[in-house]
């Protein structure tokens, strides 16, 4: 792994503009009070849109915690009414997007030929993405979740190339383990994150090694360490936890463990 550990904080359609601050706000300054955590790993919050000028006016000026988002348009502008592009992004302060996450899979029906457009266009405007792949509880049970989360790796970096490597996170975030409690086992984890690297690799060749690969569902304090330890595991994405300070820094001190 080329690049620190990422451990990004999935607000989803959480707080109101003073509790993001708030929140963005206390992480910081935890951060900034740990320079040996804030210096091994990556640490990201992604906000609902509407919060990333509070959260980013919380953030200006640090390098201990970056502002990402959690869904962005391909086109940079134009007649989309709903939908924010890349540009717009970047202008609040963003350097990362979440992309394909399952909930806009299920939600707004999202295929991944259209999170494929995304990627391209966040990757064309420096826009990082967290790319999120993952099978849902038929899937697994019905001996297909390998076919699957491959599946959806190979179709959403459809013409990304090696030079780009760097650049793209992807998330395994098995359906099933989001928001119910209920996380893999990190022995599930660690087989699908091989799994994948192996897909990125047939994909991006030895640029392969600069993509990490973390790990999302029922990220606690309590089990990240267990995530952490297994060398395929390079970072979480993390969701209801991200939401109290407190746990987002327990989470995130698990994995400086990456670093040594
Ligand atoms: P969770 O969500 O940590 O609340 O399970 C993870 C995610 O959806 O990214």
């Amino acid at each position: 792994m080329a690049e620190r550990p990422l451990v990004a904080g999935n607000w989803k359609m959480n707080l109101l503009s003073g509790e993001a601050s708030a929140l963005a706000g206390e992480l910081r300054r935890a951060l900034e009070a740990e320079p040996e955590t804030a210096g091994a790993v990556e640490v990201v919050v992604c906000p609902a849109f509407t919060l990333l000028a509070a959260v980013g006016a919380a953030l200006r000026g640090s390098a201990v915690l970056a502002l990402g988002a959690q869904d962005a348009w391909h086109q940079d502008r134009g007649a989309f009414t709903g939908e924010v592009s890349p540009p717009m992004l970047l202008d609040a302060g963003c350097r990362y997007v979440v992309l394909g996450h399952s909930e806009r899979r299920r939600h707004q029906g999202e295929s991944d030929g259209l999170i494929n457009l995304k990627l391209l266009a966040a990757l064309r405007h420096g826009l990082r993405p967290i790319l999120c792949v993952g099978e849902t509880l038929e899937e697994r049970e019905a001996g297909r979740a390998e076919e699957v989360a491959a599946t959806q790796l190979r179709r959403c970096l459809e013409g990304v190339d090696g030079g780009a490597a760097d650049q793209v996170a992807v998330a395994y975030e098995p359906v099933w383990a989001i928001g119910t409690g209920r996380a893999a086992s990190p022995e599930t984890a660690a087989a699908m994150h091989a799994l994948l690297r192996g897909e990125l690799r047939r994909r991006f060749g030895p640029a392969a090694d600069q993509v990490r690969v973390v790990y999302g569902g029922s990220v606690t304090p309590d089990n990240a360490g267990q995530f952490m330890a297994r060398p395929e595991v390079d970072g979480a994405l993390v969701g209801g936890a991200s939401l109290s300070a407190g746990a987002f820094m327990a989470i995130v001190r698990a994995a400086r463990v990456k670093r040594g």
